[in-house]
């Protein structure tokens, strides 16, 4: 049997390590037995036509049931492999698991090729109950979103998620770039302690309700270093939310960073403790934007925005307490939002109205600080302005535009 290289050279540092040092040739041993499962030992094909979901499947199942050290399901570069409908199921015997994409993952080509599992609609591909999951790798992959827009514009048929999590304990994200989803890219669902970083989000700018990242009933998630561009919310936050720091973020075209909207069709949502820092906004319809609807309840409090540039944002921070709604804005009933700053925002704005602080007559908005808001007009010979209702709060007086709509 001939035996690799790289196999030839670990007998020999085995073998050179029990001579010299037993401890130490343990720990190298240890570290040899964190399993890899390359998908292409599973069956799977990469030639971007077959369908090669048994077989990540399959590879999961090995991954997920491994009882020795980190096992890492691999996905090779160089290769494109088409995947259905499908979901990366836990809980799973490691505390750890590294899945790594150096490949690319298309969904199928058309609407109707897709094969839905009885199961679900709602996404593409899904983790769900995995603890210490670790995606990382320069990769690619295509939620073949163009067919599904078409459909929308047609028939609103409802188009899934690409990649979604749920209940994903301690769950990491990196490196991986998304493009052309059917509806949002990326969901983090009833998971706590998620990191996100070096992703890279692209949807056409006309693509309809494309959201970059959406993120509900979940905690202490850390959003850095990342790009979005889709035709959307950049991230949505939703409600069950809080301990959210989001930072090194470029966004746009899009919508901007969102909290909600919440409390549609009169439910309780619970939005706090979100801290959003050093993000460049460009050519989005918003930067900073609140969304709640009219006869919800809850609250929207402990916010920060700081460190922001913006490059022509239609509305660069905008609350908005009676979201989608054609009522007069005094029903009395609204999700509460409160301790909302605004720190060191530099940069142009597209429409007049910069800044937009509107909220119900009954509830307001309280506490709402901006400070360091320096926010002139991308249009020659205009000037920003600032509209408010029954917004109460502090503005600094060096501020530009002046806010002398706010309330004490
Ligand atoms: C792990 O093994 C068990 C028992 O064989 C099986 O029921 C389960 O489906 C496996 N897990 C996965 C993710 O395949
Ligand atoms: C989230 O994880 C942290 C740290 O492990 C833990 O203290 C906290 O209780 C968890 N929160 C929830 C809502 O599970
Ligand atoms: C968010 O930032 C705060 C302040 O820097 C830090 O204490 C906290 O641990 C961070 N949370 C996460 C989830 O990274
Ligand atoms: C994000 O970028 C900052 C600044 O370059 C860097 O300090 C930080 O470590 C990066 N975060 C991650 C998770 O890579
Ligand atoms: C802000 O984010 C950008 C983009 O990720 C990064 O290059 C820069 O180092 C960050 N600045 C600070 C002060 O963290
Ligand atoms: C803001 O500017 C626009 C255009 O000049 C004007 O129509 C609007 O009334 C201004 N709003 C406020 C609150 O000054």
């Amino acid at each position: 049997m001939q035996l690799s290289e790289n196999m030839q050279g670990l007998f020999a540092i085995l073998f050179l390590c029990f001579v010299t040092s037993p401890c130490l040739c343990a720990r190298t041993l240890t570290t040899q037995a964190n399993p890899t499962f390359n998908i292409l030992n599973f069956g799977a094909k990469g030639n971007g036509q077959d369908d090669d979901s048994q077989a990540f499947l399959k590879a999961w199942g090995a991954v997920c049931n491994a009882t020795q050290g980190i096992p890492t399901l691999f996905i090779p570069k160089g290769k494109t492999f088409m995947l259905q409908p499908l979901v990366f199921q836990g809980p799973c015997k490691p505390s750890t698991i590294n899945f790594k994409i150096e490949g690319t993952i298309t969904a199928p080509r058309s609407v109707n090729a897709w094969k839905w599992p009885d199961s679900h609609r709602d996404s593409w591909i899904q983790f769900s109950y995995i603890n210490g999951l670790s995606i990382t790798g320069r990769s690619l992959i295509d939620g073949q979103g163009a067919p599904w827009w078409d459909c929308f514009a047609k028939s609103r048929c409802e188009r899934p998620m690409a990649l979604s999590f749920h209940s994903c304990e301690n769950l990491q994200l990196s490196g991986v770039t998304q493009i052309n989803s059917p509806g949002g890219h990326v969901k983090v669902y009833a998971s706590n302690g998620t990191r996100i970083s070096d992703m890279h989000l692209v949807s056409p700018k006309d693509s309809p309700n494309t959201d970059g990242l959406h993120i509900s009933a979940s905690s202490n998630v850390a959003v850095e270093n990342s790009t979005t561009e889709v035709g959307d919310d950049c991230i949505a936050i939703l409600g069950g939310t809080s301990f959210v720091n989001i930072s090194g973020i470029y966004c746009g075209p899009g919508h901007g960073i969102s909290i909600g909207s919440l409390g549609g069709n009169g439910v309780h949502a619970t939005v706090e403790e979100i801290h959003v820092k050093n993000c460049t906004f460009t050519r989005s319809s918003s930067g900073a934007r609140i969304k709640t609807r009219e006869g919800g309840s809850g609250y929207v409090r402990k916010i920060t925005y700081e460190d922001i540039v913006l490059v022509e944002v239609q509305s660069p921070i905008l609350i908005v307490q009676n979201y989608g709604s054609l009522l007069p804005i005094d029903a009395g009933q609204a999700v509460k939002v409160s301790d909302i700053t605004y720190r060191n925002f530099r940069g142009t704005a597209s429409f007049d109205s910069a800044i937009q602080l509107i909220c119900d007559k009954v509830i307001g908005c309280s506490n709402v600080v901006l400070d360091q808001i320096q926010i002139t007009s991308s249009v020659p010979g205009k000037k920003t302005n600032a509209t408010c209702l029954n917004a109460h709060g502090t503005s600094s007086s060096s501020n530009v535009p002046q806010i002398p709509c706010l309330l004490k």
